[in-house]
């Protein structure tokens, strides 16, 4: 039978000298999709306060109800579940070893789950692919969360198809690669695999996830660049360190006429506070002198983006900078906020974080190659990338869709910072061309001719998962210009996309294959 931790004698003792509280606790789960649910905590009986048997730790909960800690980490952050004290009082930050949740209320919750599932299920949406309980972690498990991306699919979608639909060795295309979710799950099954996408920076990020790396060196080059930067950091703000020797006054003022004068980009100067923008082009400055250049660069975007002169909700499609030290009341943290003046809080943030994650995938990952291509899959030639004679034994992909995202101008930051060329022009559907019928028609086009170049590459009875949120119904005549069958359409609820915030909407994902008659 589960134990359950009940308080140390000592306090009980003590808590029932205490005078009981006459009124009820009431925790309302806001935001919560049961938003009706209350729950009511009687707090007017000291005994039912001290020995409730309700109030179980996370480990606990976790045992009890066959989930996670994790898990049930997860519903207390999205607000599914209140965050206790020992007594059952809601708290805001807990002590060590204080956190508790009401059993019933996540017994409760479970169950709401299991009915929306069910509903789910009677709306035709598949019951496995809505991963509803799947805490947030593990969504960006390891190398998945090394860079933000707005429009990537989580890897428990591909897992489950490239399990059921494919086994080891076998080969594996991604025509819209983006930030490499596929290849990195398929790599990680065992499945060698290759991936096209039109911008550069997005090969980058892909390259640098899937990289082989000494760990060791790695962690060192990181760890130093870091430190180096956080020195320059700290004579800029003029703060007494004697490593600051490296940085004499009269040296200091030429350094930062010197770095300042490397910053062409009116974009960068603009966005950054003058301190953050100093910092990020020290840090791209030392970069030439290490080995693993691609992974500083990544560590440094990721920054980069995080330093811009921006609200902290809006991370995503920021429309214009604030003012350096401008307040503005924010609807992530729910008081007045200040734009970020530095970069190197956001350097220090995620260099540990980004060996570490390098470090987690390197103990899954395969030996299997993972080929990125920049270029445009209408017209790519993968023979000339694959090893000779390999044909592709399937595809799982998620294309743009048809106005919805700039994916070139989703990284302008770092394009402006690293000097990538880009390619919008050739980009399929981008936001700027809009969803006109005209638009539409072009995207319609632009697909067919994807699926129709790279059906070259594909064994006849080769497999294609397209994931898309077919809202104009093109996906028919696209499959039809492409010379594909769709076999099966599967329904799928998507209730919080990485980096797309959360907004519920539903998804389709195609399952074709070639037309014999082509
Ligand atoms: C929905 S995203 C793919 C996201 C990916 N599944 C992930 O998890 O990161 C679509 C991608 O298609 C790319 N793309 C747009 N037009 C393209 C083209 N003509 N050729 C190749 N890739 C293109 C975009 O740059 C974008 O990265």
């Amino acid at each position: 039978m589960t134990k359950i931790k009940y308080p140390t004698p000592g306090k009980e003792t003590k808590r029932k000298t205490k005078p009981a509280a006459k009124s009820a606790i009431k925790v309302e789960l806001k935001k919560s999709i049961f938003s009706k649910t209350k729950l009511v905590l009687r707090e007017d009986t000291v005994a039912y306060v001290v020995n409730n048997p309700d109030l179980v730790t996370l480990e606990e909960a976790a045992r009890i109800t066959g989930k996670t800690t994790h898990n049930i980490r997860d519903y207390i952050q999205r607000g599914r579940i209140a965050k206790l004290d020992t007594e059952g009082r809601p708290i805001k930050r807990a002590e060590n070893g204080e956190l508790r949740v009401s059993l019933k209320e996540v017994q409760a919750f479970l169950y709401l789950v299991s009915q929306r599932d069910e509903k789910h299920h009677h709306a035709g949406l598949h019951p496995d692919l809505g991963f509803y309980g799947l805490a947030e972690r593990e969504r960006t498990k390891h190398v998945n969360r090394l860079h933000p991306y707005l429009g990537k699919f989580i890897p428990q979608l591909v897992e489950w198809f490239l399990n059921r639909y494919f086994k080891k060795g076998d080969w594996i295309l991604d025509p819209f690669l983006g930030s490499g979710t596929t290849l990195v799950q398929a790599n990680e099954m065992g499945m060698p695999s290759i991936g096209v996408d039109i911008s550069e920076f997005n090969c980058h990020i892909a390259k640098v996830k899937l990289g082989r790396y000494d760990l060791a060196l790695a962690r060192k080059e990181v760890l130093e660049v870091e430190s180096r930067v956080q020195r320059f950091s700290n004579r800029l703000h003029q703060k007494d360190d004697p490593s600051l020797e490296l940085f004499p006054d009269d040296r200091i003022d030429k350094l930062k006429e010197g770095i300042l004068a490397e910053c062409k980009s009116e974009y960068l100067r603009t966005w950054f506070a003058p301190n953050a923008l100093l910092e990020m082009l020290y840090y791209r400055r030392l970069i030439p002198h290490y080995k693993y250049q691609d992974l500083l660069r990544i560590i440094l975007s990721r920054a980069v983006r995080s330093s811009r002169l921006i609200t902290h909700y809006d991370l995503a499609t920021p429309k214009a900078p604030i003012a350096v030290g401008e307040t503005y009341l924010c609807r992530k943290h729910n008081r007045l906020c200040m734009p970020i003046d530095n970069c190197i809080e956001k350097i220090h943030a995620y260099s540990e974080d980004t060996v570490r994650r390098i470090a987690e995938f390197d103990k899954l990952r395969s030996d299997k190659p993972a080929i990125v291509v920049n270029g445009d899959s209408r017209s790519v030639q993968l023979d000339q990338h694959l090893p000779k004679g390999v044909l592709l034994d399937g595809v799982f992909t998620s294309p743009p869709y048809v106005g919805q995202i700039d994916y070139h101008d989703q990284h302008i930051y770092a394009y402006e910072l690293f000097g990538f060329p880009r390619n919008d022009a050739s980009e399929i559907g981008p936001k700027k061309s809009g969803k006109s019928k005209a638009a539409q028609e072009a995207y319609v086009n632009d697909i067919a001719a994807v699926f129709r170049n790279v059906s070259k590459y594909l064994k006849p009875d080769g497999k294609i998962f397209i994931v898309a949120n077919d809202r104009f119904n093109l996906y028919s005549r696209i499959a039809e210009l492409a010379g594909l069958n769709i076999k099966e359409t599967i329904l799928r609820a998507v209730t919080k996309r990485t980096e797309q915030g959360d907004n519920p909407y539903q998804e389709s994902i195609f399952y074709m294959v070639k037309n014999k008659k082509v």
